[in-house]
């Protein structure tokens, strides 16, 4: 009897061990996968990318698939991609490894756990879930600049985000996502911020102005257009965008489930001071491009995400240039939507078209700014016979939710409170839609009061 239950216990520790070994030993410093963050670089409907970083730079790169089920035993069905690894120089003698993977053949409208490592040390399971393939309803998120005091006061406003959408298929991203973006620490901040929640729900960031800058010292800003290397490392993006090196993972367009996503960096037609000759060849090659990817588009619906904005509203700005070169063609291939940011304030047209507010039913187009960081600016009235609602001194999240027939647009302020909100409604032949606005403070009442 003794000698059976001495058998059973070795056996039980044989059996046990391994999985001790496996699951509860502790990783070595700085091997721990952080900053996972998922994006496309495909269909989002059959491909799903993401990215993460270890302190300590590591050769491999690793990451695990298996259909999602509440059973823990899908574990035994995970497969294993190859990734790609990344030793990049922080300067001080410090070094950060990065990491890239892509699932592909993934069905679509299924959930998925994934894990990324090295083979030796993983992160926790996660899970994320595919597009489907045809036009449905889903909502995403909408969100402004985030750029200051990232961790201590955009972690509250990401993370309000989050509860009131959590269905939320992906996260719109409008620019200055830190204050400067050759800063690894920013970006620590950043992913610190968002947590798991970037590791659940794919970012579609485009760059601001502030996610260009280069440190003291590096070549002269006014002759570079692309975002320093950081920005490539936590985003694996479309590579479907101009045909400009500098450019690569800064304008790129992404279809999901019957609307078209376009990321347009837009510095080089908001910033003038830029070189000229570069200028040129970037603004002209961009431009071609837009046009190519409005025209040569089968989904009802267009979203165009760009940092400046169109129709200004903080003080002391203007972007004639950028307005003459892009919203002739917003209107003629009848873009929706243009998500914004920049001017660290809510606000949000009606329908417009040559710069003039039209009718519900005619066509034209919407243009919305919004900030989630705690910077704020001071409003003015420039375009304010535009505006459906300008509010400032509030940080914002916005819930977008786009179906084959309406897109349903609500902005929240962090506490909850819906602070504005818009329809359009599109039949299947339709080309305009039809604008019912939701507004519910004029912007001249809102307006007022408003200090830096
Ligand atoms: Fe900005």
């Amino acid at each position: 009897m003794k000698r059976s239950r001495s058998y059973a216990l070795a056996v039980l520790a044989l059996l046990i061990l391994p999985q001790i070994l496996l699951r509860g030993a502790a990783a070595p410093p700085g091997v721990a996968p952080s900053r996972i963050i998922l994006t496309w670089t495909g269909d989002p409907a059959r491909t799903q990318a993401v990215t993460w970083r270890t302190e300590t730079p590591l050769a491999s790169a690793k990451a695990q698939l298996a259909p999602f089920t509440a059973d823990p035993g899908f574990e035994k069905k995970a497969i294993t991609v190859d990734g790609s690894a990344e030793k990049d120089d922080l300067g001080g003698g410090q070094f950060a490894g990065h990491y890239a993977a892509n699932f592909q053949d993934l069905n679509p409208n299924a959930k998925y756990c994934y894990r990324v490592g090295d083979g030796q040390t993983w992160s926790e399971w996660n899970i994320f879930r595919t597009a489907s393939a045809s036009p449905e309803a889903f909502r995403f998120l909408y969100i402004g600049d985030a750029q200051n005091s990232i961790k201590s006061m955009w972690s509250h406003s990401i993370r309000a985000a989050y509860a009131a959408v959590p269905d939320a298929r992906f996260i719109v991203h409008a620019g200055d996502l830190v204050e400067d973006g050759y800063n690894d620490s920013l970006w620590g901040e950043w992913s610190d911020a968002l947590g798991f929640i970037s590791a659940t729900i794919p970012s579609f960031p485009v760059p601001g102005n502030h996610d260009l800058h280069r440190p003291p010292g590096a070549p002269d800003p006014k002759k570079v257009f692309a975002a320093p290397l950081l920005w490539r490392r936590h985003f694996a993006l479309p590579q479907n965008g101009p045909d400009i090196e500098e450019m690569r993972s800064q304008s790129y367009y992404l279809d999901y489930q019957g609307v078209r996503f376009i990321a347009l960096d837009v510095n080089v037609f908001a910033n003038t001071d830029f070189v000229t000759d570069a200028k040129k060849r970037v603004w002209d090659t961009e431009l071609e491009w837009l046009k190519q990817t409005l025209s040569k588009n089968p989904n009802r619906w267009t979203i165009v995400v760009q940092h400046q904005p169109i129709y200004d509203v903080a003080k002391g700005r203007e972007y004639d240039d950028m307005r003459k070169a892009l919203a002739p063609l917003y209107e003629q291939y009848h873009v929706d939507l243009v998500l914004q940011g920049h001017d660290h304030a809510y606000a949000r047209t009606h329908k417009v078209a040559k710069d003039q507010v039209v009718a519900p039913t005619a066509p034209g187009v919407i243009y919305a700014i919004s900030v989630s960081g705690p910077k704020m600016y001071e409003l003015e009235d420039a375009h304010k016979n535009l505006m459906a609602a300008m509010i400032g001194q509030q940080q914002f999240f916005q819930s977008v939710e786009v179906a084959p027939d309406h897109l349903l647009f609500k902005a929240y302020s962090i506490d909850g409170a819906v602070r504005d909100s818009f329809e359009l409604r599109k039949g299947a032949s339709a080309v305009a839609s039809t604008y019912v606005n939701h507004a519910t403070a004029a912007p001249a009442a809102t307006a007022k009061g408003i200090t830096k």
